[in-house]
């Protein structure tokens, strides 16, 4: 590292992220309902270990002292997520009073520590009650999911400074309705496309909800995890495989939401799955809102190309997306996916920051006007406690630093990135993987669940308070912080 480090500009944003199944635990608590997350994880072997997201990092019991822990890294804003059925236990009705108290709690909590509240409505611990009725494969969940949009603007509407509908509807369409890796663990191709749509559906009727009741200025967004792919060679038909996968992964969600129409290839790719009659007239014009921003999550890049062997032997997939008999790529069944050089992560996600640039600027290309944020990026590797007792995860540091690097390239070259959110604030449940995969920049003991800061979150703060890109090597010398409960001194 030479130089000057890089200065982000004065009003980005900083940030981490979280999400209420990974982190809350407490699940039959405050009234709240059983979700599909709960069902999936008490499936036998569905995630990993056996583990669930019973206690998980126990933050309905800890959330004053994890509100603490943010203000100590000083932290601007907050993106988490909200239970639906802790706030409707069947995903219909009127708002749960313990529900709606817990939230409005964190959000009083995160006001008086000067830390903006980012509300995610959805992330993927749909009603079990509405998935019995055909969860997102059916209208109505959508229709539901703009009345819950409603019930929680209602109660949090004053206090919220930024909305964000859905969490990576890819994953809760595809990997939930086709490959089967995560909830609700179905396997059927035309499932996930009306999935799909019911997301985009759920989506746009949200946004008009929080507008109905908050006004045409209340600030909402939504976050998708858009697929970086790259075709292996330029031959015509790899970068066709690049088209199709572009159509069914990034397009399928841009188009209807930012431009009001599903791309023309996806229908033709899928036709033979469905005929799309899901989508009703009108509906394209309810998907397709304003937004204050767009929230990118990234992690990886992929590389693909036409598979040219027998598809009856089995096509290639190193996606990332976990280890199925079916692909989440619906109507892409002679995509081969590549493995990708590394450095990888202990998700075997490769490391590509590029990726990153890239996907900014051509964003920012694509829709000049529309401000975009990073609302989730980081890394799961298998850190190990020192007998210093400190966590000395400099892979992590350098991954968040050459993302942050990236993002700072893409604002040089013009692309409008207000700010950033880590993922993640501390260890939780990673879904498929449960406890094994650790993303925290604080670590979570899960016998005794106490708090410790890696060195990535010693780091994290230097660079939120000096807004500028600290290099790597600082992250091990910075003086280790008490856990918050422990009553460490405010910064
Ligand atoms: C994203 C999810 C988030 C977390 C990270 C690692 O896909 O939004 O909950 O699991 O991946």
């Amino acid at each position: 590292m030479t130089g000057t480090p890089r200065t982000f500009p004065a009003d980005f944003l900083w940030g981490a992220a979280t999400a209420s199944y990974q982190i809350e635990g407490a699940v039959d608590e405050g009234g709240r309902g059983p979700s599909i997350w709960d069902t999936f994880s008490r499936t036998p072997g569905r995630v990993l270990n056996g583990d669930t997201g019973d206690v998980a990092a126990d933050h309905y019991h800890r959330m004053a002292d994890d509100v603490a822990l943010m203000k100590e890294l000083g932290l601007e804003a907050y993106r988490f997520s909200i239970a639906w059925p802790r706030i409707q236990p069947t995903g219909r009705g009127p708002a749960n009073p313990e529900g709606v108290a817990f939230y409005s709690g964190l959000v009083d909590e995160l006001l008086a520590a000067g830390i903006r509240p980012v509300a995610t409505l959805y992330h993927w611990d749909l009603p079990q009650a509405l998935e019995d009725e055909g969860g997102w494969t059916s209208r109505a969940t959508a229709e539901a999911f703009g009345e819950y949009a409603r019930l929680v603007a209602e109660a949090l509407g004053d206090r919220v400074w930024l909305w964000t509908t859905l969490n990576e509807p890819w994953c809760s369409a595809y990997l939930g309705y086709a490959s089967g890796v995560h909830a609700p663990g179905r396997t059927d191709g035309a499932a996930a496309l009306a999935a799909v749509h019911h997301l985009n559906l759920a989506h746009g009727l949200a946004v008009r909800s929080i507008r109905e009741v908050l006004g045409d200025d209340a600030r909402v967004s939504v976050t998708l995890n858009l697929h970086v792919t790259r075709a292996a060679t330029d031959a015509p038909e790899d970068r066709d495989a690049q088209a199709q996968v572009d159509a069914v992964a990034n397009e399928v969600f841009l188009g209807p939401m930012l431009e009001g129409a599903y791309p023309e290839r996806l229908l033709a790719d899928t036709a033979h799955l469905t005929d799309w009659s899901f989508v009703h007239e009108g509906d394209l014009a309810v998907v397709q809102q304003p937004l204050t921003a767009l929230g990118v999550n990234f992690y990886s890049t992929g590389r693909v190309r036409r598979f040219r062997g027998e598809a009856a032997v089995g096509v290639p997939r190193a996606d990332g997306h976990g280890d199925s008999a079916f692909s989440p790529w619906v109507g892409c069944d002679l995509v081969e996916w590549l493995p990708q050089p590394g450095p990888h992560t202990a998700m075997g996600w490769n490391i590509e920051p590029q990726g990153l640039v890239d996907l900014l600027l051509g964003l920012h290309e694509r829709y000049p006007a529309l401000p975009l944020m990073v609302t989730e990026n980081g890394a799961a590797f298998e850190d190990e406690v020192s007998p210093d007792g400190r966590v000395h995860d400099e892979r992590r540091v350098a991954y968040v630093h050459d993302h942050l690097e990236a993002v700072g390239r893409a604002i040089d070259g013009g692309a409008d990135v207000r700010g950033y959110f880590v993922w993640s604030l501390m260890d939780n449940f990673e879904w498929a993987y449960g406890y094994d995969r650790r993303f925290g920049v604080v670590r979570v003991d899960y016998d005794t669940l106490e708090r410790t800061w890696k060195d990535s979150a010693l780091w994290y703060r230097e660079v939120v308070r000096t807004r500028t890109l600290v290099p790597v090597e600082v992250a091990a010398t910075l003086p280790p912080v008490a856990a918050a409960s422990e009553g460490s001194a405010p910064r």
